[in-house]
This record gives structure tokens, sequence and C-alpha cells, in this order.
């Protein structure tokens, strides 16, 4: 009666990979339980968590080498694999809520978030490709898009693109404050798209600030997101705060593939219990001030209480 926190299965969204090809179950070994699908075994999963009350997920695609290049040209071609199967996922179950994934790291031969020039970023070019790449998944059905890529001005860029195309009901989830962050590595393992030279600390931030935060989310407000993301979880439960105190739109947590790892990892050496753990971490992202949670976990939390 006294609990001030209470998670529940209707606030958590569930990351899923995707490949292309039929009948395809690949196990991603830095995360138990979760797979590469083809879209035919996603959609079977997909009604399997409905069923025990997931209804909301996220879809990362995991693309061939040979279909990367420099420009990310695969992310809006009508060919695309991924797309193809938001179609699918939305005609089969328009009663989901289904998030997307914008950045040009799947499809990039650099396997970084934005465009490589003589090794470095190139933020302003990038925003145009980001853009195609939203308005392509708001025409296949995506009711939530979600730009990882953390280049600056991409939230007000894709709002217009996607209002100027007529997609004015797709809502944005910035990932507002996404770290470089050492929690990302199982996660660059399922999608191998860990980068091929450099890091990604000239846009991701910096663990040091927390400030820097606040400036982010102050100019994906003015830009139009609709949900702003903190990314990791665990080590930036205080971020998470600060962003609930400053701003009146709804705060998403991203529980990253590396903080998923290692609970697994240490219950299967029997050192922690894996159902508490898993417990008290999503209460404590909650508690924090998240009103939603992105997270690895959602199928066995989900799993519990059925
Ligand atoms: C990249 C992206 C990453 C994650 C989601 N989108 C990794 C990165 O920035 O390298 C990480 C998710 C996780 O670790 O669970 N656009």
């Amino acid at each position: 009666m006294i609990a001030e926190t209470n998670v529940s299965v209707n606030q958590l969204i569930y990351p899923l990979f995707i490949v292309d090809g039929f009948n395809v179950k690949i196990s991603i070994e830095s995360m138990p339980n979760c797979y590469r699908w083809s879209l035919d075994l996603l959609l079977i999963e997909i009604e399997s968590c409905i069923k025990i009350g997931i209804n909301s997920f996220v879809i990362f695609p995991a693309v061939e080498d040979h279909l990367k290049d420099k420009v990310a040209t695969y992310s809006y071609s009508e060919n695309n694999f991924y797309l193809k199967a938001i179609r699918e996922i939305k005609s089969k179950f328009p009663e989901i809520t289904l998030m997307s994934d914008v950045a040009m790291d799947p499809y990039s031969s650099d396997g970084h978030d934005g465009l490589v020039r003589n090794g470095e970023i190139i933020n302003d070019e990038t925003l145009p490709i980001l853009a195609k790449m939203a308005v392509a998944q708001a025409d296949a059905g995506i009711d939530i898009i979600g730009p990882s890529d953390m280049m600056d001005g991409r939230i007000g860029f894709i709002r217009n693109s996607l209002d100027n195309n007529g997609f004015i009901d797709t809502s944005l989830m910035s990932y507002t404050a996404k770290y470089a962050s050492a929690f990302y590595g199982p996660f660059r393992d399922a999608l191998d798209s860990a980068p091929k030279s450099g890091d990604k600390k000239t846009y991701q931030m910096d663990p040091r600030n927390s400030k820097e935060a606040l400036r982010e989310a102050e100019l994906d407000v003015i830009e139009g997101a609709d949900i702003l993301m903190v990314k990791p979880a665990m080590c930036y439960l205080d971020v998470i705060n600060q962003l609930n105190q400053s701003f009146d739109l709804p705060i998403s947590a991203y529980n990253v593939s590396g903080e998923y790892a290692m609970i697994h990892a240490a219950s299967q050496k029997g050192w922690l219990d894996y159902e508490k753990s898993m417990v008290e971490t999503l209460t404590s992202i909650k508690r924090a001030g998240a009103s939603i949670i992105l997270t690895y976990f959602a199928k066995d939390f989900a799993s519990l209480n059925n």
C-alpha cells in the first residue's frame, strides 16, 4: 500500500533484433535469450510476448555487410527488409506500439552513426540521411521514430521532414542523453555494428557530464521531441532524475545490453539472484523518474506476473 514505485509491463518496451531470411534464429552469446530473428519467427515471438502483456517493441536490423556503404543508402531503399518487416508487423498486430531505430550505424560501412569524412563525423550532412530513413519508416507504419545517433539538430530536421511528408501523427522518442558508454558492447556484437575506426565520443555524451544532458534536453524539447530518453540507465539514474525534475515530457530510459549481460553473467555463476536483480534494476530506474523503460528483461519480467 505504501510502495512508492511499481513497475508495470505496460511501461516496458522490448528490443528485438531482426535479420533478413526465413526460419532464422541466431543466438547472441553476450545476450542470453536474445536472438536475431527472421521475420517469420519474429512474428511468432511478438505474438507470444503480446500474450503475456507486452505491447511495445523496438526493432533493430542486423544488415549484411555487402549492403552497407558510406551513406547508408540501404536504410531507405525500397527493398530494405527492415521496412518490409515494419509493414508486416503493423498489419498483423495493429494494436501494438512499434518503435524504430534511426541511425546510420547498422547500414554504414564505417560503423558510425554519422557520415565519416577524413576520419571525422560530419554532423550536418548526416541529417538529410536520417530524415530519409525516418520518412521511409513512417511510411512503413512505425508509431515511434527513435533517433539513436546523437547528431545535433536531428530532432527538428526529422520532425520537419515527417510533417512535410504528411506523417504528422508519427511520434519521436529522442535519444536525448546518450552517453559514450562501454555498456553497448553486447549490442554491437548483436548487430555487428562496432565502429571500424575511432569511437563515438565526438557525438555521444561524456559520462562525466550531467548539465550537458539538460542542454541536450532543452534543444530536443524546442525541436519537437515527444519523449526524452536517457541511455544507459543504471549508471545514469541521476541524469534520469534531473531530466524528470526539469521537463514535463515523458522520460524514458534504455536499460542497455551491457546492463542485461552483467546480471545474466553473474547469475549464471550463482553470484546474483537473477529475478531479484532484474526487478530491483527496473524498480530503481522507475524510482529515478523514468516512466518508460526499454529493456531486454521485458519478457522475463512479464513472465513473472503470468
Ligand atoms: C546505435 C545504437 C546503439 C544502441 C542502440 N542504438 C549502440 C551504439 O551507440 O553503439 C545500444 C543499445 C544497447 O546497448 O542495448 N545507433
